[in-house]
């Protein structure tokens, strides 16, 4: 659920920018034909329903999101999409070339900032350096809000780490890159601590 969820809301942001970005084309280089179309009724409502699934989902995303992974990034990114919806209304509707600028440049920005929070997770940084067991740095890095101290929570859709099948090389790379709603730990965890948190997510298996 969470992850289909997610997926769907990564193909609405995708759509709404690539929209955006046409219409920013078509108004900043007084290009009528393309207005036009853009201001048709269909295209029109194109854009009401991606906007729509836009922000329903990320809504969704949002209040279903554990607690702990809320990073500060994260808080920005809404804080910019929100200032940039009545901007980007208020420059297309009256063309105003920079206000339409200004609120596709904040869109982008924010895109960014989701990347960025992708990949600095929410980690209790001073416990992470000093974390020197499996257990501790399964803790430090806040692996337990999603998967459970057991590995059996699968909150915002983690999968049960006592049911997992994936091989050795394949579990790091996971940890390391993330996947899905799962951040990547490369800027958090060192390969010392990588292989030791590695045997920890592998010996809860023998717990099922
Ligand atoms: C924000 C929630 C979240 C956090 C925090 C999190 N995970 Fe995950 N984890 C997931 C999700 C979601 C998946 C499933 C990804 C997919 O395949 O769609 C997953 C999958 C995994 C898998 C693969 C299981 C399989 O069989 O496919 C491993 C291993 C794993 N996580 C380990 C960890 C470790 C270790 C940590 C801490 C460093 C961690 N996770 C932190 C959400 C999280």
């Amino acid at each position: 659920m969470y992850t289909g969820f997610l997926h769907l809301h990564k193909t609405a942001v995708l759509l709404f920018m690539a929209l955006y970005l046409f219409k920013w084309i078509a108004l900043t280089f007084n290009m009528e034909g393309m207005k036009a179309f853009f201001a048709k009724k269909g295209l029109r409502i194109f854009e009401m329903v991606i906007s729509t699934l836009f922000l329903a989902t990320g809504i969704y995303l949002m209040v279903n999101l554990a607690p702990e992974m809320r990073s500060n990034l994260l808080w920005i990114k809404i804080a910019l999409v929100l200032a940039s919806i009545p901007i980007a209304v208020v420059g297309f509707k009256r063309g105003n070339k920079i206000l339409a600028t200004l609120s596709v440049l904040m869109i982008i920005a924010s895109y960014g900032l989701a990347e960025m929070h992708k990949k600095r997770p929410a980690v209790n940084k001073a416990e992470t350096v000093a974390a020197a067991t499996g257990v501790d740095i399964y803790k430090a890095n806040n692996c337990a809000v999603c998967h459970g101290q057991d590995g059996k929570l699968m909150l915002n859709g983690a999968k049960d780490l006592t049911a997992s099948t994936l091989s050795r090389a394949d579990i790091e790379h996971q940890i390391m890159n993330g996947k899905n709603a799962m951040p990547g730990y490369k800027n958090s965890i060192d390969t010392g601590q990588l292989k030791l948190l590695t045997d920890y997510v592998q010996s809860l298996r023998n717990n099922n």
